[in-house]
C-alpha cells in the first residue's frame, strides 16, 4: 500500500501515462460521460470494478456498497439508478457479489450487529427466502458461497422492480440485468446466467409499473 504521499506521485504517473497514449484524454473525459454499463458492487476493496472488467474512465457508471444491496428505501442507490437510466441511458446493469463477502458472512451470523442490523436485515431475508435450499446444503463455505450468489440474484430482482427500469425496456429494449459473482480465488466474473426476461415476466403480476405487459 503505498503512503499518503505517494499517492499523489502515483497520480502524477497515472495521468502522464494517460496523455503519453492520447494527448487529448483529459480533454475528451472532461466533455460528458457515455457509460454502456451500471455496475453496482460490494465495498470491499479487493473487488476493483473497473480493473476486473478492463473499463476506462468514462465507461461504466459505478455505486458501491456494503454487500452490493439494492433496497428501495435506499435513497442513494435509487437516485444512482434512476439517473443512469433515465438520463445516461445504460444499456446494462449489473449487480456484482462476491464470494468471500463479510457483509454476507456478517449476516450469517444469528447476532445483534447494531447499527449494522437494518443493513444486514436485507441479506437476511434472502437467507429466509431460500431457507429451504440453504439449510440443505451441509458444508457451511458451500452454504456462504451460494448465499452470494442467492443475494446476487435476488439484487438483480430488485433491480427489475423499479419502473425506470421496467419503462426503459418496454420503450427500448434495454436495460438488461445481469447477475455476476467475483471469485477472489481465482480472479474470474462468474456470470450467473439469471434469465432477464423470466424474471421480468414472472413478477410483472405484482411489480408491473408499465403500461405494457412484457411478452
Ligand atoms: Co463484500
Amino acid at each position: 500500500m503505498p503512503d499518503y504521499k505517494e499517492v499523489f506521485e502515483n497520480n502524477k504517473r497515472w495521468l502522464e501515462k494517460k496523455k503519453e497514449s492520447d494527448v487529448s484524454f483529459f480533454e475528451k473525459l472532461a466533455k460528458d460521460q457515455h457509460p454502456d454499463y451500471l455496475y453496482i458492487g460490494c465495498s470491499d476493496s479487493r473487488v476493483t470494478a473497473e480493473e476486473i472488467m478492463g473499463a476506462e474512465p468514462g465507461e461504466v457508471f459505478i455505486h458501491r456498497n456494503v454487500a452490493n444491496l439494492v433496497n428501495s428505501t435506499d435513497l442513494n442507490v435509487m437516485s444512482v439508478m434512476e439517473y443512469a437510466v433515465k438520463y445516461l441511458k445504460v444499456k446494462h446493469i449489473v449487480v456484482c457479489g462476491h464470494y468471500n463477502c463479510g457483509g454476507v458472512k456478517a449476516a450469517m451470523q444469528p447476532k445483534d450487529m447494531g447499527i449494522l442490523n437494518p443493513w444486514l436485515r436485507n441479506i437476511r431475508d434472502v437467507y429466509r427466502l431460500h431457507k429451504d435450499e440453504l439449510n440443505s446444503i451441509a458444508d457451511e463455505h458451500q452454504r456462504y458461497d451460494r448465499l452470494v450468489e442467492l443475494n446476487v440474484q435476488e439484487q438483480c430482482v430488485n433491480v427489475i422492480k423499479m419502473a425506470c427500469v421496467q419503462q426503459g425496456y418496454v420503450a427500448n429494449g434495454y436495460p438488461t440485468v445481469h447477475g455476476w459473482v467475483f471469485d477472489l480465488r481465482s480472479g474470474k466474473i462468474i456470470d450467473l446466467k439469471l434469465d432477464f426476461n423470466k424474471i421480468l415476466k414472472g413478477i410483472q403480476e405484482i411489480y408491473n409499473l408499465t403500461d405494457t405487459k412484457i411478452t
